[in-house]
């Protein structure tokens, strides 16, 4: 099954949004594998976001996110990174759609509460770096049957 990374920010945690995005990847039908709050420093927060450290961007991201603690997880499903994000919504809050974490609860980019892997590549690296010594393997069994085909 696929797996992403997926973090309530500093502002989600602060706003006390932890339950409200929790409860939604639940309903839907995804596994929580791993849970923990966490205080990350500068370097950690900039190799999470590698990938963005050209962008104009990049400071105040990385002062956002080292605002306040953060709350990562990891989730398992059927599509996990694709659908995960889209239950997210868009990067720019005021493009998310109602229903969608975003769209329902923040209004910009720098403040949006929340982020997901963008790719299953990315998800293993970030689920590493977040997690390095592991995550707990198992599958729900009876409740599976419950969820897919
Ligand atoms: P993440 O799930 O956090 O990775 O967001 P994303 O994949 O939707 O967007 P991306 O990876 O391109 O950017 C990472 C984060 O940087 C975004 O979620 C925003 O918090 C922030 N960001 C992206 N673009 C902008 C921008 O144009 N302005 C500002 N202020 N922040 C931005
Ligand atoms: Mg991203």
């Amino acid at each position: 099954m696929e797996r992403s990374y997926i973090m309530v920010k500093p502002d989600g945690v602060e706003r006390g949004l932890v339950g409200e995005i929790i409860k939604r990847f639940e309903l839907k039908g995804y596994q929580l594998l791993a849970i923990q709050l966490f205080k990350p420093t500068r370097e950690h927060l900039q190799e999470h976001y590698k990938d963005l450290k050209e962008k104009p961007f990049f400071p105040p991201l990385i002062e956002y996110m080292l605002s306040g603690p953060v709350v990562g997880m990891v989730w398992q499903g059927r599509e996990m990174v694709k659908v995960g994000r889209r239950m997210l919504g868009e990067t720019n809050p005021l493009n998310s759609n109602p229903g969608t974490i975003r769209g329902d609860f923040c209004i910009e980019t720098g403040r949006n509460l929340c982020h997901g892997s963008d790719s299953v590549e990315s998800a293993e690296r970030e689920i590493a770096l977040w997690f390095p010594s592991g995550v707990i393997q198992w599958e729900r069994t009876k409740i599976q049957k419950l969820i897919y085909e």
